[in-house]
């Protein structure tokens, strides 16, 4: 199969490196794609906000099969506009992207669903939770323990502009759950979790997110077909009932708290940093999954099995997230490679052969292995190596795995 990546970051990237490993495939194309994403695939410079051009690209390509990666395009409808055409898309519809792109549509989905997540609040009084209704990067959630911290919270999403959504405090671990969609079917892949905040001991602001370990201990395959049963399925039957059925990747954010698990959000596509953790672990052939999916024929297909642990560290700019960082030029990618690890390109750029900085999270360095505490070593020995001026990254991704998670899901709940 003729496959097209829309997309340019760390998740794009390893995205394209399993799709690359796929027996079926027979040309991996991206756009606009990155300087690490060209090592396996012919990059267009074609951005992914812009549906024209895009379907044009995907006409004169012939592909067989489109994959986007962010949620941008998908809001704004690049895989309507692509189906239109004929295309095989993975990638929702922007009516169903709408459980991303609105946490207001999401919450009144999960409500008619019978999927539990926190309760709305009428007023904005601590403790609670302020949110951005609409998308913003992962840095439009504010979590409120006083007064000043409401007032803070409503002055910054003032400045975002757009409506406001306040939501009970909840406490717990997270886990991230992916799932595959075909319209009606969800296929798990295995648990992950997120490092949100951009500082060690989950301090500073929330962030895209500065690093992710899979699979989450306690949180094994059946644990992610129970959670499915009671998240993923129920939402994706309100959607289609809607008459908006969601093909593509589901991601659940969960808490796991004392009373049952609850979802605090919901994303219309692959996580980022948690895919560049999650496929490498993946005994599958991506192409043939996606496009199944895509083609809404998951019934014969049960999740794939994953091998070992990964743990996924961002390097990130100086001033991440306020500001990205551009230009400054990146060393030491060939030493941390040749540790064993994975490096994902997120934001980099190349000034003639010269491989620079450009964007907040700049690359992402996946290390693999039997234990979390194995792929944990790998993964920051291969971060030393990697320079560049400013460059950041959380020492602590992994450095307590939430030790055997218990809690009990009621489908239904
Ligand atoms: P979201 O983008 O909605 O997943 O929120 C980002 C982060 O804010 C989450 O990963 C949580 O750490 C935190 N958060 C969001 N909603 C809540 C909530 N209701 N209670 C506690 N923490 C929350
Ligand atoms: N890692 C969080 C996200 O992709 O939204």
């Amino acid at each position: 199969m003729r496959v097209l990546v829309v997309g340019s970051g760390g998740r794009e990237h390893a995205i394209a490196w399993k799709l690359a490993q796929s027996p079926s495939l027979t040309a991996l194309h991206a756009a606009p794609g990155n300087p690490g994403i060209a090592a396996v695939a012919e990059c267009h410079p074609v951005r992914a906000e812009d549906p024209e051009s895009m379907l044009g690209l995907a006409r004169s390509l012939e592909v067989d099969l489109v994959v986007v990666g962010p949620e941008v395009p998908l809001v704004l409808g690049l895989a309507d506009a692509l189906r239109r055409f004929g295309f095989l898309v993975f990638g929702p519809s922007a009516a169903a992207a709408r459980i991303e792109g609105s946490k207001a549509f999401a919450k009144d989905v999960m409500d008619a669903a019978g999927v539990p997540c926190p309760a709305r609040l009428a007023l904005a009084r601590p403790p609670c939770v302020v949110k951005a209704d609409g998308l913003a990067a992962g840095k439009g959630v504010f979590v409120c323990r006083t007064q000043a911290e409401v007032d803070e919270a409503l002055r910054a999403l003032r400045a975002l502009g757009g409506d406001v959504v306040v939501e009970e405090l909840l406490d717990g671990p997270e886990v991230s759950l992916f799932a595959v969609c075909d319209g009606s079917r969800a296929v798990p892949l295995v648990s992950a979790q997120d490092f949100k905040r951009a500082y060690d001991g989950d301090e500073g602001p929330n962030t895209g997110g500065m690093g992710a370990y899979a699979p989450v201990p306690g949180v094994g395959p059946g644990d992610c077909a129970s959670l499915v049963s009671a998240v993923h399925e129920p939402v994706l039957a309100e959607l289609a009932r809607r008459g908006s059925p969601f093909v593509g990747l589901l991601y659940a954010g969960l808490m796991l708290t004392a009373d049952g698990p609850r979802v605090l959000e919901f994303n219309c596509r692959f996580g980022d940093p948690e895919t560049q953790a999650i496929l490498p672990l993946l005994d599958v052939d991506l192409v043939q999954l996606l496009a199944a999916a895509g083609r809404g024929d998951l019934g014969q297909v049960g999740a794939p099995p994953a091998h070992g642990s990964a743990v996924t560290v961002v390097l990130a700019g100086e001033h991440y997230p306020a500001q990205g960082d551009r230009g400054s030029g990146i060393t030491g990618v060939a030493d941390a490679e040749a540790l064993g690890a994975l490096v994902f390109h997120a934001g980099t750029a190349l000034h003639g052969e010269r491989l620079v900085t450009n964007g907040g999270r700049v690359l992402a360095v996946t290390g693999t292995g039997p234990t979390i505490g194995d792929a944990r070593s790998l993964a920051y020995a291969a971060a030393e190596r990697i320079e560049f001026p400013g460059v950041r990254y959380r020492t602590d991704v992994a450095a307590a795995p939430a030790a055997g998670l218990t809690f009990s899901v009621v489908a239904g709940e």
